[in-house]
């Protein structure tokens, strides 16, 4: 998989190359690059806001760096995903995170200020023959940009490309994967600060142990996230 990434912060990006993500760099499953928007400027102060069309507080980012950008990385691309991390988008769930894993080409555009001036994105969209575009929001919350919100879902949907997780059974068996939220775990000791692991879980009893623990599963999802019951 491919990975572009366009910011004016390239330094935020250097935690990729550490645990299971820089691994996949490595051994060369995940080809990421991270791009400076500035770098797309070229005036002398590398402008890439400006003031709000109709008032307003706040700078938005200009249009024409990041169209060279874009014009740049998807020279040449037939199949890739443009994401445009925003609060004002589709909530990132994890089927989306399946349907980015199956891409072989995803670029994030991670804006700052009030956002990057909509023209970019409905511009992408004119082009469906080079890129899919995906406007994505992380929750109900305001980052100071696209930057963590862009990693977070490489994140989410790098752990899912094929050869990523060492054991794929745990890609199965974890939250929302089912809908639902994961059961509770426990390791040794039996037990801790006089807090004792469930029996069941000692018992032996497979069929004991995975109905328990999707009665767990459906108990915490009631409790926690009863709006994923309904979805
Ligand atoms: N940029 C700023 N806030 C964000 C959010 N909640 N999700 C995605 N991108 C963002």
């Amino acid at each position: 998989m491919r990975i572009d990434v366009v910011t004016i912060f390239p330094e935020f990006f250097s935690v990729l190359d550490v645990s299971l993500l820089g691994k996949a760099r490595q051994s060369g499953l995940i080809d990421i690059r991270v791009h400076d928007l500035r770098g797309f400027t070229h005036d002398r102060h590398r402008t890439v806001d400006d003031t709000p069309t109709g008032g307003g507080a706040g700078m938005v980012m200009k249009p024409e760096p990041w169209g060279e950008a874009l014009d740049t990385i998807l020279a040449g691309t037939a199949d890739a995903v443009v994401v445009f991390p925003t609060p004002a988008g589709e909530l990132f769930r994890q089927p989306v995170a399946r349907e980015l894993a199956d891409a072989p080409h995803l670029v994030f555009c991670c804006g700052r200020y009030e956002g990057i001036d909509q023209r970019v994105v409905d511009h992408t969209r004119t082009r469906p023959e080079v890129a899919a575009v995906r406007e994505l929001s992380l929750g109900d919350y305001v980052l100071n940009g696209g930057e963590v919100a862009a990693m977070a879902i490489i994140e989410a949907a790098g752990r899912l490309v094929p050869g990523m997780v060492g054991n794929p059974e745990s890609l199965v068996e974890e939250s929302h994967e089912d809908g639902l939220l994961e059961y509770p775990s426990y390791t040794k000791p039996a037990v801790w600060r006089e807090l004792e692991t469930p029996p069941v879980l000692l018992s032996g009893n497979h069929a004991a142990i995975a109905a328990w623990r999707r009665e767990q599963q459906l108990e915490r999802t009631r409790r926690i996230r009863p709006e994923l019951l309904r979805d």
